[in-house]
């Protein structure tokens, strides 16, 4: 079962879903109602509708069910001058309309400067939650509407636009990532910046802000993040460890992805050339694998008192861990620099010391912890297949499972060494194992071979010291688990 999110609890919900308001007659309130009745959060997208439109909708909704719902408006306070004669832009869509069956297309009712009326209806509304998209309201506005007791969502599509979202005093950002359909919300910088796929937004978000990011982009169902789990889980059995050798997972990506590709309505030079692309990276199967393990690891965040590590990550002067029980705190230490294999024309002088979100993947019991499974990756990183087995059965003395998902055919199929527990890295001076690409240490010129590499122990010490006051803190608990 998923774990009762902090955003599912202050809402009231049964399931993390939100679904997505649509202005312009996407949604309607008997769709809103039926969503919140199921225990998701339905959200009305009121931002073409007049303030008497909205208390007409939300009462609708009201009629429908006593579980809370969302209403939705656009952040932009003025509208955008409209064309003196609209008619030729609502002939070019007239077709489509007509092909779906749908009265002609008209222009929308909403005056422009009508958003101080619009959200003086919203906050009478009844609804429990407020989110808008298309740029960010003043700190004051999301004061008042807060003081009201409603939740107040905003829209990123960047990291930078979700840290001003968080500045301006949101409770929570929706990371929309570019697969997202109708109104895209960028309001910083160029439109194209905005165009990151939800599965790498929304891990850089998380780990970017305080505050609980909402996914919304191309989520269709839960078989996204179980299909990388599962080109994953055949990688490692085929030689991969999933963080520094990724030829098997890359491969594997790809014969899936072929077949849709092949499909698209492109040129077939175009087609060739996003084959040609994906074929010639050996790591296209990272960001993917990447973005599952964090969505392996966040559910696992915030047990009370868990000394779980949840994630690891180094900015190439510090690394940092974050730990279950010790809620958004990192932890850090000194980075160090990895001890490995130079591509030619550089050497130990060019290596930056250890930077980069990969980490993720040790933190989820693959890279270094999987290496046993990955012997070929010695001839990338130095040593022998010996040494990498060595390195496998050494992590399953700090961690606290074996995977059910990565099993190593090394090792008779047993699963990697999971979960690494603060006190067991305390109590046995082991430290995680990573396996990791070397950067230049400018910008710019990227990597320069890969290596192995250890967080510095007093990360470790750090976090157990704070679960150790935790505790007391709380009094006769229950404790560490
Ligand atoms: C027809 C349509 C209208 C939309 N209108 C709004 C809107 O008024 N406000 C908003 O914040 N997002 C709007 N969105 C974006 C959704 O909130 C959400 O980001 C998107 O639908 C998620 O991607 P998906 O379509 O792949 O599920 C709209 C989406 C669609 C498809």
């Amino acid at each position: 079962m998923l774990r009762e999110t902090p955003l599912m609890q202050r809402l009231g919900l049964k399931h993390p879903i939100i679904q997505a308001p649509m202005a312009g007659g996407g949604d309607t309130p008997e769709l809103v109602a039926a969503v919140c009745e199921a225990g998701g959060l339905g959200c009305i997208g009121a931002a073409y509708s007049t303030p008497d439109q909205i208390h007409a909708l939300a009462q609708e909704v009201r009629k429908r069910t006593s579980a809370p719902f969302g209403i939705n408006l656009f952040a932009t306070l003025e509208l955008p001058e409209l064309p003196a004669d609209p008619g030729p832009s609502l002939a070019g869509v007239a077709p489509f309309y007509a092909e779906l069956d749908l009265p002609p297309p008209s222009l929308p009712p909403m005056k422009s400067g009508q958003f101080a009326e619009q959200l003086a209806a919203v906050l009478e509304s009844g609804a429990a939650a407020f989110s808008f998209t298309f740029g960010t309201l003043p700190a004051a506005t999301i004061d008042a509407i807060k003081r009201r007791g409603m939740f107040v969502m905003g829209t990123a599509t960047t990291v930078d636009e979700a840290l001003d979202l968080q500045r301006a005093g949101v409770d929570a950002v929706i990371a929309q990532g570019s697969e997202a359909g109708g109104h895209r919300g960028t309001f910083r910088g160029e439109f194209e910046a905005g165009l990151i796929g939800t599965m790498a937004l929304v891990p850089q978000t998380a780990d970017a802000i305080s505050l609980p990011v909402v996914a919304s982009g191309g989520i269709m169902d839960g078989r996204g993040v179980a299909a990388a789990l599962a080109l994953g889980a055949q990688a490692v059995q085929m030689g991969d460890e999933c963080h520094n050798r990724n030829r098997a997972a890359s491969a594997l990506l790809i014969k899936a992805l072929a077949p849709e590709i092949a499909g698209l309505d492109l040129a077939a030079a175009e087609r060739s050339r996003i084959l040609a692309f994906a074929a010639s990276n050996e790591h296209l199967f990272l960001n993917v694998g990447m973005a599952a393990c964090k969505a392996a690891m966040d559910p696992a965040h915030g047990v009370p008192h868990s000394t779980l590590v949840t994630a690891m990550a180094r900015n190439g002067t510090e690394f940092g861990i974050r730990v279950s029980g010790l809620g958004e705190q990192w932890f850090t230490g000194p980075a160090g620099t990895p001890q490995g294999l130079y591509f030619p024309g550089f050497g130990p002088g060019d290596a930056n010391p250890d930077i980069g979100d990969s980490a993720i993947t040790e933190t989820a019991g693959l890279g270094g912890f999987a290496m046993g499974g990955a012997p070929a990756v010695v001839q990338f990183v130095g040593g022998t297949p010996a040494d990498a087995l060595a390195y496998t059965r050494l992590m399953y003395e700090i961690t606290l499972a074996e995977s059910t998902a990565y099993r190593l055919p090394t090792l008779d199929f047993r699963g990697t060494p999971t979960g690494i527990d603060v006190r067991l890295v305390v109590q046995t001076g082991i430290l995680p194992q990573i396996d990791t690409g070397m950067a230049h240490r400018e910008a710019g010129i990227g990597q320069v071979g890969a290596g192995l590499v250890k967080p510095p122990r007093v990360c470790f010490d750090r976090a157990l010291e704070a679960l150790v006051r935790a505790r007391a803190g709380a009094g006769a608990g229950s404790g560490p688990r």
